[in-house]
């Protein structure tokens, strides 16, 4: 347990490896949230979510229940789910419409949607006189310091200072670019509803695994050889295999070497990038019909910028996972210091064919969702990795693999030729970690 009341960090974080008390402590939980989650942005959820006016989704930023709300301005507003009156929750379900304005169900005061204070019932009788009434704003519900937007990705920082969304996203914002720019219509839409899965493990543990590319040719070896198994027979009956099948068998095909020709690029604030992109542009008809789509769209030299974009997954510290090219998202919710939620969206391009969305739904079935062994083997691993590092089997956690061959290029870091499963990911986190918890 953490004794000291404010403890040097630079004691549990060195340049190619970690403490295990930074997953296990309790204490140390406690002041990531105050000094991580509840500081930085952390994604709300996406303005298609809340279309209509008062319609609003629950969410939780480090340890505030929040709801994202549609104003009648048309803005989305970010406010925590209490009311200023004696504290009752707001809205006690996931999410829903507010109609018109929030009304408490306990003594009926009722708010805006931007959260001021609309009425009190017999307001001038019970309060005139006193320091309770519309002209103070603890009497209005209280919203999140800062809320900014980016593509229709809705942010909260709990903080009034710091660096604002497009300061702090830097390059990752070629996340949302890159998915917004592969529907015709340059935007994208939720599918409602999301996955949800609680880890029995710390949160830092899953953000470490999503650009760990020397995982997945062992854990999800199992699934990727049977996948592969039933694909090579369907094509010799066929001819052709469904693409699905090719999602998971590349488990399989990409061997642990292949892994290494991949890259990462690692940005400040903790955020990186795994390139390369597991051979899903095929040439198939549907693959065909959409490229016509996107070429009448952009003209073909933008078309082809687009949809080369050679991107498998970026990671934006501290609470998002986004694989851009099939439009997955997942939202990273630490609930305490052994218990982290996931939330698991997928979107559709507007304006793209139909089966461009079908095969975006294959991938959120077959890899993301609960349902599919690869998440399963996952999160087994998160699992253990969270026993083992909370036993007296050993202090340290080692990020060594490459360790020193990093190449440096103007504040990126990048890893080194056929060096795709350094642990360069996990060391760029873990230095903003230790800034972020020194600051
Ligand atoms: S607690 Fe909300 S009106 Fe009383
Ligand atoms: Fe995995």
């Amino acid at each position: 347990m953490l004794q000291e009341r404010i403890p040097d960090f630079s004691r549990f974080v060195e340049p190619d490896r970690v403490r295990r008390e930074v997953y296990v402590d309790p204490g140390i939980f406690e002041l990531e949230m105050g000094r991580i989650h509840e500081r930085y942005w952390i994604y709300c959820g996406h303005e298609s979510q809340v279309p209509k006016a008062g319609d609003y989704y629950a969410v939780q930023v480090g340890r505030q229940p929040m709801l994202m709300v549609r104003g009648k301005d048309g803005r989305v507003h970010v406010l925590y789910n209490r009311c200023p009156h004696r504290g009752n929750m707001m809205c006690g379900d996931r999410h829903g419409s507010a109609g018109e304005f929030f009304r408490c169900s306990y003594h009926a005061w009722t708010f805006h949607h931007d959260g001021t204070l609309r009425s009190i019932p017999m307001m001038e009788s019970g309060y005139a006189g006193t320091r309770y009434g519309r002209d103070n704003p603890d009497c209005s519900m209280k919203t999140a310091a800062r809320v900014q937007s980016y593509r229709g990705f809705v942010f909260a920082s709990l903080a009034q200072d710091g660096p604002t969304l497009a300061e702090f996203l830097g390059q990752s914002k070629i996340a949302f670019d890159d998915m917004c720019d592969r529907a015709p219509a340059g935007e994208v839409e939720v599918v409602p509803n999301c996955f949800r899965v609680i880890q029995h493990s710390n949160w830092k543990i899953f953000l470490e695994n999503q650009l760990d590319a020397l995982h997945p040719s062992v854990v999800h070896q199992s699934t990727g050889r049977a996948a592969m198994d039933v694909e090579n027979r369907i094509r010799k009956k066929t001819g052709q295999a469904p693409l699905s099948y090719h999602m998971l068998s590349a488990f399989a095909s990409v061997t642990i070497d292949k892994w290494d020709g991949f890259q990462t690029l690692n940005y400040p604030h903790g955020h990186c990038i795994l390139t390369g992109y597991m051979g899903l542009r095929p040439k198939d008809p549907d693959t065909l019909a959409y490229e016509k789509v996107m070429q009448k769209t952009y003209g073909k030299k933008r078309m082809q910028e687009i949809l080369g974009v050679n991107i498998h997954h970026v990671l934006i510290y501290p609470g998002l996972s986004v694989q851009s090219p099939l439009q997955q998202l997942r939202a990273v919710r630490p609930l305490g210091v052994d218990k982290t939620l996931t939330e698991i969206w997928h979107f559709r391009l507007k304006g793209a064919p139909e089966a461009i969305y079908r095969r975006s739904l294959a991938y959120y079935n077959l890899v993301n969702s609960p349902a599919t062994l690869i998440n399963a083997d996952d999160l087994e691993n998160f699992w253990k990795v969270h026993q083992g590092l909370s036993s007296d089997g050993g202090d340290w956690v080692s990020f060594g693999r490459h360790f020193g061959r990093d190449i440096e290029k103007g504040g990126v870091t990048e890893t080194g030729p056929n060096m795709g499963t350094s642990e360069a990911p996990m060391r760029n986190q873990m230095k903003a970690w230790s800034k972020y918890m020194q600051a």
